[in-house]
């Protein structure tokens, strides 16, 4: 397939899990060049090889999402290499249980609330911020995708800064797609239970993993965890020109959790 040819694309959080399947997908789909950016360089760099792998130039760029003068070199060097960019994945995010072992509303710490608000939605607005100009004079499709959740959506007991944060990045999606508009097309999608790094670390660490399991997959009308790829896929058609007409948009890709209210029978 090659739905992405040509295009020069940025993907954060790209060492595991989700931002992996994405760089790894947009290769596969004939992008030209993938920038891969983690704050974990071994993971980091390891996707940069798998991404070269198939098919598509790339280069791995260190950066902490949670610093700005970071976040603006990230962007210079992505933008220096690749002679531009057309596509901005925003798919790094942390989830509260990761940073604390007090993920409630009273029990969370204001260092936890700070770091989850930093990585999920601040960083989303500073990346989109300075990759602005560069998207702004690509003559290649331009677009961006950011990865909300379904918990922006519903609400959650043990996700109260990561719930809220992923809420403010559907809003900064539309906004971002008016302002951008017609140029560049902003969109989002909202997984659900995704076998992943994150999410397989928060079933380990629960009492049951076991029930957990259930209970995570339990309002889903496809009763099991969604593969990192089946996500990767929706993400690279809407950063595709098969897109064009799709802006300001928000896609569950959740296995139908939020199509219903209740619990399978
Ligand atoms: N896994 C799920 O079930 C699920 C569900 C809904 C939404 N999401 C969202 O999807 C996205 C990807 O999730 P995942 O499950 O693949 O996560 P993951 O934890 O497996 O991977 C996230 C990546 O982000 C990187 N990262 C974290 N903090 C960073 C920072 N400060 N600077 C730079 N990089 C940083 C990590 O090093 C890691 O490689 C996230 O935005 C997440 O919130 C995940």
């Amino acid at each position: 397939m090659t739905d992405l040819a040509g295009k020069r694309v940025l993907v954060t959080g790209a060492g595991q899990g989700m931002g992996r399947a994405i760089a790894i997908e947009a290769a596969r789909q004939g992008a030209q060049s993938v920038v891969v950016t983690d704050v974990n360089v071994q993971t980091g760099q390891e996707t940069a090889e798998l991404v070269s792998a198939a098919g598509a130039q790339s280069m791995f760029v260190a950066a902490d999402l949670r610093q700005s003068d970071q976040i603006q070199g990230l962007i210079t060097a992505a933008v220096d290499w690749a002679d531009g960019l057309d596509t901005l994945v925003n798919n790094a995010g942390v989830l509260d249980s990761q940073l604390t072992e007090h993920a409630t509303l009273e029990g969370l710490d204001e260092a936890a609330w700070d770091a989850v608000m930093d990585v999920n939605i601040k960083a989303v607005w500073l990346m989109t911020k300075f990759a602005a100009p560069a998207l702004k004079a690509s003559d290649r499709g331009p677009s961006i995708v950011n990865s909300a959740s379904v918990s922006g959506v519903h609400g959650t007991k043990a996700g109260i800064a990561y719930g809220a944060s992923k809420a403010a990045v559907i809003h900064f999606t539309k906004s971002s797609a008016l302002y951008f508009a017609p140029t560049v097309r902003v969109n989002c999608y909202l997984p659900g239970m995704i076998q992943t790094p994150m999410a397989l670390g928060h079933i380990e660490a629960s009492p049951d993993p076991v029930d957990t399991i259930a209970r995570m997959t339990g309002a889903q009308l496809i009763p099991r965890p969604g593969d990192p790829y089946e996500v990767a896929a929706l993400a690279c058609f809407l950063a595709s020109d098969r897109a064009s007409f799709i802006t300001g948009g928000v896609y569950p890709v959740d296995g139908g959790m939020l199509a219903w209210r209740g619990v399978r029978s």
